[in-house]
């Protein structure tokens, strides 16, 4: 009885209705179908007029029947009592052009059904659910049409659930309300423990209320189908954890909420929430492929983003992460300040000479971008106190950067600055400055600023992920649109695809970055941290993971921390991790060998960052991905390849290139001795000529990686 597809035609649907009355309770099921007949959704009104939704992928059940509803402030709920007004079918098929990203083009292609419901009873409130199923997994929503009764209300609940088929295997981080820089846990659905993360050191805001996890979450069930759950198109809503009933086997949305307002998220109607979305594949690649959370966002409204262009760029970042230099002129702000308090050292990293050292090094290696940490005053009093509102003004320098000479140099020698601008989490500041800000950004050339919103957020009461700080992310992008300026925030709201409207939002943090292999207590991010994020963090967007770290140990600075990779893993990141924006981490000194430029530096001035084509090649999750990217303009391939602690062999058929031309291959791979652990920086590069009928053989080293790029001939 489940397997009507109608598209396009509500009069025909009426028909078969009929058809679907079997004497079953409630009403039928209405059923919407991928275009490739593949995955299906039903929706059912029970006895009680409450709806629920199933999904099944090949005949069979991934989501079990799942219960819908909301709970309001001074308004009863609205989970039954329901009856079906109207039904429509629909399908869309459309071709969208990214202005940057991982392809040229992404096919939105859907066929949607959406339900107009309204309360049998006084208050007859109306709530339509609208259904999209794509070949690769599925998104719904809810839209509260203009009516009487909805202004101004307050959620303090939406109840949507997600009822499991089985003890999944699952990737997970902690739903916290603060920050999504944890580590990702694999452990069965049943032992998910999001509580035992609570207070984790290395944190300076962090928020478990419950046990709940973070989106986007990915699974594997026993038939080996891979299902990840996130949200697209979050825009004024709170941000949604999932929180786990280990014993059913079970999630319910749990939003992010407010002490201020005491509820979840204000609305008025009409209002529609952002989607909640279930990709579902095959193959562990495929989530990677997946353009789903994309293509339920609508499309460009910023019209020409030309004034950013995808670049990688060098940066006064890692020396005061290892605690070389400061943030701060006084020399209190140090990464290493923060870890062993009480240590004052004046040496602050943003000096006119040393911004002129990193030009010059990017010069020298065609980089386009720079970015400045500590440049403008303030620094001294950012973090560790309430009272920041006001700390920072984006205008001031500090005495030691000449703001004028440096902006000079860097445009005589052909190198962008990217401006920097820590709120120390006092957004109002910022609201109020930000104008200002952003015309002194443009008068000096300036495109692209990374925010940062480190700390717990002023006003008190409110947490990163929830609707107040949404609205902000949001205005901040706004704003920034409408002065032609591209926006990389860090601990930031997560990616839900927001970049197809706004493409000025080019990359942001949003997970346990590099940095932590610099300072944090607990040692750093393990081998198997960014085939984990592959498959999960990265299904949402653009990540400024700021990969590149060539002095594996740095004992000099930190004998306690240090990367846990091979110096070809980190290589590999840059096809792997996607962003329009990549970081040459490291200092400039350690990109160097005996004097001279460092042999795998090579691979980091070549390889792109704007693509044509992606392709992931293999994959398991949280074991090893390797992605093949094809740049736009040159036709060159790059691919990446990078592993857990687990060494393994990859067979690469070079069958993506372009039949009958012949390609300059260099490969950067791990040593024969080299391991994660004992002999990290062992690598060694080998050049050949190769055509699309090749295969070449790579070893991966325990927490390795290589690099391959492929250049038309
Ligand atoms: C945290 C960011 O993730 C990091 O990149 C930055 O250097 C510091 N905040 C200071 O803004
Ligand atoms: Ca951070």
């Amino acid at each position: 009885m489940r397997s009507f597809l109608i598209r396009n035609s509500k009069v025909l649907f009426l028909g078969v209705l009929i058809l679907l009355f079997t004497g079953c309770s409630g009403s039928p099921d209405t059923v919407v179908e991928s275009p490739d007949g593949e995955i299906r959704v039903a929706f059912t009104l029970n006895d009680a007029g409450a709806p629920a939704y199933e999904v099944f992928y090949r005949d069979q059940p991934v989501i079990l029947s799942s219960s819908m509803g909301f709970d309001f402030k001074e308004m009863s709920s609205l989970k039954e009592g329901l009856k079906i007004n109207d039904i429509n079918f629909s399908t869309e098929d459309e071709t969208w052009s990214m202005p940057w990203g991982e392809r040229d083009s992404v096919r939105n292609y859907y066929n949607e059904m959406r339900i107009a419901l309204e309360e049998t009873q006084a208050p007859n409130r109306k709530i339509n659910i609208v259904f999209r199923a794509f070949d690769d997994g599925i998104g719904f929503r809810y839209e509260f049409p203009d009516q009487p009764g909805m202004e101004e209300v307050l959620i303090t609940d939406e109840n949507t659930e997600f009822n499991l088929t089985g003890d999944h295997r699952v990737w997970w981080q902690p739903g916290d309300w603060d920050i999504y820089e944890h580590l990702y846990n694999e452990t069965n659905f049943s032992e998910i423990d999001a509580i035992s993360k609570r207070n984790d050191p290395n944190l300076k805001a962090t928020y478990i209320p419950e046990n709940a996890v973070n989106t986007p979450v990915t699974m594997k069930t026993d038939q080996g189908v891979y299902l990840s759950f996130h949200e697209a198109d979050l825009t004024d809503y709170a941000g949604m954890t999932l929180r786990v009933d280990i014993s059913n086997n079970s999630m319910v949305s749990a939003l992010v909420g407010s002490e201020r307002t005491g509820g979840k998220a204000v609305i008025s109607a009409p209002f529609n929430t952002p989607w909640r979305t279930i990709q579902i594949a095959e193959r562990a690649g495929d989530l990677i492929e997946s353009a789903l959370v994309l293509n339920l966002n609508d499309p460009n409204i910023i019209g020409d983003v030309s004034y950013f262009t995808p670049m990688k760029y060098v940066g006064i970042w890692w020396e005061m992460h290892l605690g070389k230099s400061t943030w701060d002129m006084e020399g209190s702000q140090s990464m290493n300040t923060f870890t062993k308090s009480g240590e004052v050292k004046p040496n602050h990293g943003a000096t006119t000479e040393n911004a002129m050292r990193y030009i010059d090094f990017a010069a020298e290696n065609r980089i386009k971008g720079l970015l400045v940490e500590g440049w403008n005053t303030g620094w001294d009093k950012w973090i560790n106190t309430d009272d920041r509102e006001g700390v920072f003004d984006f205008m001031t320098p500090y005495a030691d950067y000449d703001f004028d000479k440096v902006m000079a140099y860097a445009r005589e020698k052909g190198v962008e600055v990217i401006m920097h601008h820590e709120t120390s989490a006092a957004p109002l500041t910022y609201e109020k400055q930000m104008g200002v800000a952003y015309k002194f950004m443009k008068d000096n050339g300036m495109n692209s600023v990374k925010t940062g919103y480190v700390g717990k957020i002023i006003p008190k009461g409110e947490y990163h992920h929830g609707q107040w700080m949404v609205r902000h992310y949001h205005k901040v992008l706004e704003e920034a649109a409408k002065m032609k300026i591209a926006i990389n925030a860090h601990e930031p709201i997560k990616d839900t695809g927001k970049r197809r409207t706004y493409p000025n939002a080019i990359a942001r943090e949003g997970l346990r970055g590099q940095e932590f292999n610099a300072w944090s207590a607990d040692g750093g991010n393990p081998p198997d941290h960014l085939p984990t994020v592959a498959f999960t963090r990265m299904l949402s967007g653009p990540i400024d993971f700021t990969p590149g770290i060539f002095n594996i140990r740095f004992d000099e600075y930190k004998p306690d921390n240090r990367v846990m990779t091979t110096l070809a893993h980190q290589l590999a990141l840059y096809v792997v991790i996607y962003s329009p924006i990549q970081m040459l981490a490291d200092l400039p000194e350690h990109y160097t060998e005996n004097g001279k430029p460092h042999p795998a530096l090579q691979f980091i001035r070549d390889v792109g960052v704007d693509w044509s084509e992606s392709h992931v090649l293999d994959g398991e999750v949280g074991q090893f991905v390797t992605i093949a990217r094809k740049e736009r303009g040159t036709g060159n391939w790059f691919v990446g390849g990078i592993t857990d602690e687990e060494g393994r062999t990859e067979v690469l058929k070079l069958d993506f290139l372009e039949p009958g031309k012949s390609y300059k291959a260099i490969l950067y791979k791990d040593a024969a001795d080299a391991h994660w652990d004992t002999n990290p920086q062992a690598y060694e590069i080998t050049s050949m000529d190769v055509t699309s009928e090749d295969t070449v053989e790579v070893i991966l080293a325990p927490g390795g990686g290589f690099a391959l790029s492929l250049m038309q001939k």
